[in-house]
């Protein structure tokens, strides 16, 4: 595993960060067991994960702390996140500061690395910051937070509206950001703000839906080339990402699409989503492979660069799931 320090915090943190949500939840999205989601939870920290990003509304809270009870608490960096709650003022905040402690308690843990505020709309960013973050830093005070962390919505602010206000704020020391092979703005609309202000980065939305089901992507190829944002022949190809799998290249596109991401300058963690050992085993092998080569990226970028909010999948979009 390679280890980065993350933003202006002291924290020592894997480029590869275990995604507790998603349409996965560590399995419990897809039928798997408590135990068996315990089990995702140990393989990850067994190959040197350190970095596990929960939330309250993923339901995986009490896994992860079943799962870190093994080990000193010191060695794991434990992310989770409570949303801006509705309501005005004081009883918002009060809200978000129940939340803190109740993921504590699931946790199993008296302090949370970094607690983030999760799904943050431009809407709800004066809220955050002006109501909610200063009662969390009082809670900070207390020894219940180290650090504090925002995450962007990905869907509804795909040009990272949120973020790129959050970054020059001071207040938070993570953003979580929306970026892949098909929505690739960030690297000019974040990035350079983040590294400014050394803020830390967390990745989200590498693989999701469209880079793992291969009717996912041949929709959103379908629309972009009616739509005239892609040429015809990408609709067309039997294997449109195809050109990426070669001798010297990635041998999947799951691969790949790490591979893209982990390596932009201003990226420090990707997260991937799994419920499925061997993913988690190819995913860590890809997060730490090279770059992939730069006829590759250079075709990514030409085909790809202008693209905005492709495949940001909200987690209701797909049947049968609950959480982001
Ligand atoms: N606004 C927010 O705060 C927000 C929003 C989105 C995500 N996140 C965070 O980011 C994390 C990562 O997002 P994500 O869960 O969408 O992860 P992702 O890694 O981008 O995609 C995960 C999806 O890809 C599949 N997959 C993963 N590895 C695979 C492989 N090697 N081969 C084939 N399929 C593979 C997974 O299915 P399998 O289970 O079959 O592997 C799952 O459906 C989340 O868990 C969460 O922590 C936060």
């Amino acid at each position: 595993m390679e280890y980065v320090t993350l933003g202006r915090t002291s924290l020592k943190v894997s480029v590869a960060g275990l995604g507790c949500g998603g349409f996965s939840r560590l399995g419990l999205g897809t039928g798997k067991s408590e135990a068996e989601a315990v089990a995702l939870v140990r393989q990850a920290l067994d190959l040197g994960v350190n970095l596990l990003d929960t939330a309250a509304a993923y339901g995986t809270e009490t896994v992860v702390g079943e799962a870190i009870k093994s080990v000193p608490r010191d060695s794991v960096v434990i992310a989770t996140k409570a949303w801006v709650p509705r309501g005005e003022g004081r009883s918002a905040a009060d809200r978000a500061v129940q939340s803190l402690d109740n993921s504590l308690r699931r946790l199993g843990t008296d302090n949370i690395d970094i607690f983030q505020l999760h799904g943050v709309s431009p809407r709800a960013y004066d809220q955050a910051r002006d109501i909610i973050a200063p009662a969390l830093l009082k809670e900070r005070e207390k020894g219940k937070i180290k650090y504090l962390g925002v995450t962007e919505t990905g869907s509804s602010d795909a040009e990272h509206a949120m973020a790129r206000r959050a970054v020059e704020d001071g207040i938070w020391d993570t953003v979580m950001i929306a970026f892949h092979m098909m929505h690739q703005n960030a690297r000019t609309r974040v990035f350079p703000l983040t590294m400014a202000n050394r803020v830390g980065t967390l990745l989200m939305f590498a693989v999701r839906n469209i880079f793992s089901k291969p009717e996912r992507l041949a929709t959103a190829l379908r629309e972009l080339t009616a739509s005239g944002q892609l040429p015809r022949w990408l609709a067309d190809a039997p294997n449109p990402l195809g050109f990426l799998i070669h001798e010297g290249g990635a041998r999947m596109i799951t691969e790949a699409a790490y591979r893209f991401v982990r390596h932009e300058p201003g990226v420090d963690v990707v997260l991937f989503g799994t419920s499925e050992p061997e993913h988690l085993r190819e995913n860590i092998a890809a997060i730490l492979a090279p770059p992939l080569p730069l006829a590759d990226r250079q075709t990514l970028t030409k085909l790809f660069g202008h693209l905005v909010g492709v495949g940001l999948d909200p987690p209701y979009s797909m049947p049968g799931f609950s959480s982001a």
